[in-house]
């Protein structure tokens, strides 16, 4: 990108006061302007804290949704209003509602990649970073319904110890690394530190020696003085980890997609730097991301409890759900 492009994004930002926010998977042009590039828990947590009162999530939808929740009073943005995740169509809200309302004495326990609506009627939300945390602080007697993602879930459980009901979605990116083409290559580099995010299948996970997210692989590739890595994740942290590791090799885990074995989500990859200049220019004009007041409310419970718990507060935990009166507006 020529730095007058990059200049001229930085000139928006200040003259709008919008605080630019990108995930670790959006383009390297888009992570090149933004002000801070971050894992899905760090960007809730970094928008929580900024004194922005505009913010401009370079993410998918969901991120912004739950920016916008943690801080009612912030105006959030996104570059395009598309950038959906399979992890949010797989958990429509009335399945998952049924399913809430099937186990009322259970604790249900989230996954952030969901749906505004998902999140109201969930008891405590997680991201792959503090996923475990957070589970560990729940009473062992209390029975934990996990979703949507079921290898994130599966993990979890095998890694934990504890069982737990699983929603059956998964990340159509993810799910796509393939364990016989990983096993082939990792014969071909036996020296490769093998890191997976744990959206991956389980038959690739068993084959990973580190498994975390976004941020806990790239403290991975930072720390580790390995000089190959095999990476089962989206290629757009390569651009982090190549900044950090400029000596290292850095492969791709295969990938058996039919249609280009990339291993790219085409939701992040919506946001464009075309865009985000667009959206800056009619920030005036734009209403930006909407949750309605009572589902706002219940949301913020569960997202606030997530906070809560990652920074070592204790919280109290329901004892059975009570069905919330905005439920009969879905
Ligand atoms: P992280 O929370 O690890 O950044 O993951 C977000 C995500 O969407 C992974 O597919
Ligand atoms: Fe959703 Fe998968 Fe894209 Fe992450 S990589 S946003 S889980 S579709």
């Amino acid at each position: 990108m020529s730095p007058q492009a990059v200049n001229e994004i930085q000139e928006l930002k200040k003259q709008t006061g919008t605080l630019l926010l990108a995930h670790f998977y959006a383009d390297e042009q888009v992570q090149e302007v933004a002000d801070f590039v971050g894992d899905s828990y760090q960007l809730a947590l970094f928008a929580k804290q900024s004194p922005a009162n505009q913010i401009l999530m370079a993410g998918v939808v969901f991120m912004a949704e739950s920016i916008k929740i943690l801080n009612p009073q912030k105006k959030v943005l996104v570059p395009d209003s598309e950038a959906g995740c399979s992890l949010v169509t797989e958990s429509p809200f009335k399945d998952y509602l049924k399913w809430r309302l099937d186990h009322p004495e259970a604790l249900m326990v989230t996954y952030i990649n969901s749906s505004a609506q998902v999140k109201a009627i969930s008891d405590v939300i997680v991201t792959s970073s503090n996923a475990s945390k957070i589970i560990s602080s729940i009473p062992k007697d209390r029975k934990i319904l996990f979703g949507p993602d079921k290898n994130l879930g599966g993990y979890l459980s095998r890694t934990l110890n504890r069982p737990m009901d699983l929603w059956q979605g998964s990340c159509q990116v993810h799910i796509e690394f393939s364990e016989k083409e990983l096993f082939n290559l990792i014969a071909k580099n036996p020296s490769a530190i093998v890191i997976a995010h744990p959206e991956c299948d389980q038959g690739v996970l068993n084959l990973a020696h580190v498994i975390g997210s976004t941020s806990r692989l790239l403290e991975e590739v930072k720390t580790n003085p390995a000089q190959v890595f095999i990476v089962a994740t989206e290629p757009g942290i390569f651009y982090q980890m190549k900044k950090l590791r400029p000596d290292a090799k850095l492969i791709q885990a295969p990938n058996q997609s039919a249609c280009c074995g990339c291993a790219i989500c085409p939701y992040m990859k919506l946001n464009t730097v075309q865009k985000i200049k667009n959206t800056l220019l009619n920030a005036h004009n734009l209403e930006g991301v909407k949750v309605s007041f009572k589902l706002a409310q219940e949301a913020q419970k569960s997202l606030e409890r997530m906070v809560a718990v990652t920074q070592g507060q204790g919280v109290s935990w329901p004892q059975s759900f009570k069905t919330p009166s905005w439920v009969s507006d879905f």
